[in-house]
């Protein structure tokens, strides 16, 4: 992120600007449904902006990483982080809901940029527990999350081709320690 930029939080007032990341379901996303989640409560979207254009968003939600959504082994290893007595059959985590970076600034690490300011956000004077960073990734952006850390929750979705999104997590408790 350079100087121009800055990040705002979504207000149901925001006038939206010029932006395209090149997935026609998050674009529409941002426009039309992400005051609504707002509103609701259902998710909090930030905005990396320019004095003309929006750079990138992302959309975060409360959310869990629970037995059911992963594959076996990764359930022994994610126990595993954990001493015996707080083993749980869930653990908290927030989601990221949605995430786009205009096709004009690809590439330049911003969404990795947004990754690590999401990463110390959830370490830092956090107000409630949360212990992993959630998504279901779309297909061709799964090396991009492992790029930063992420791992595979469930890993029969990313053998098979005909889902669309791969769910991905990523333990915060190694920032701490
Ligand atoms: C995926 C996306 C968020 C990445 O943002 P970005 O700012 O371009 O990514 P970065 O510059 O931080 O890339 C970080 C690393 O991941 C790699 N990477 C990024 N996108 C990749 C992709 N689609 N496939 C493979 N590698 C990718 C980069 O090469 C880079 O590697 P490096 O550190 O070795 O140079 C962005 O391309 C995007 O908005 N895509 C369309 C929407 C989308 O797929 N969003 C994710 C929804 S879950």
């Amino acid at each position: 992120m350079n100087e121009e930029m800055r990040l705002v939080r979504l207000t149901e007032d925001y006038v939206f600007k010029s932006f395209d990341c090149g997935e026609k379901d998050l674009n529409e996303f941002l426009l039309f449904d992400s005051k609504d989640y707002l509103k609701r409560l259902v998710s909090v979207t930030y905005i990396i902006e320019t004095d003309e254009r929006i750079v990138a968003f992302f959309s975060v939600s409360n959310d869990r990483v629970s037995i059911a959504d992963s594959d076996k082994a990764t359930w022994r290893k994610i126990k595993k982080l954990f001493p015996h007595t707080k083993h749980r059959s869930d653990y908290p985590a927030v989601k990221i809901g949605r995430l786009g970076v205009d096709i004009h600034y690809k590439g330049q690490h911003i969404g990795s940029d947004i990754l690590s300011f999401l990463k110390r956000l959830f370490v830092t004077n956090n107000r409630t527990g949360c212990v992993f960073i959630t998504v279901d990734a779309l297909r061709n952006a799964v090396p991009f999350y492992m790029n930063n850390g992420f791992l595979l929750l469930d890993k029969s979705f990313a053998e098979d081709e005909s889902k669309d999104t791969c769910p991905l997590y990523y333990d915060l408790f190694q920032l701490i320690h």
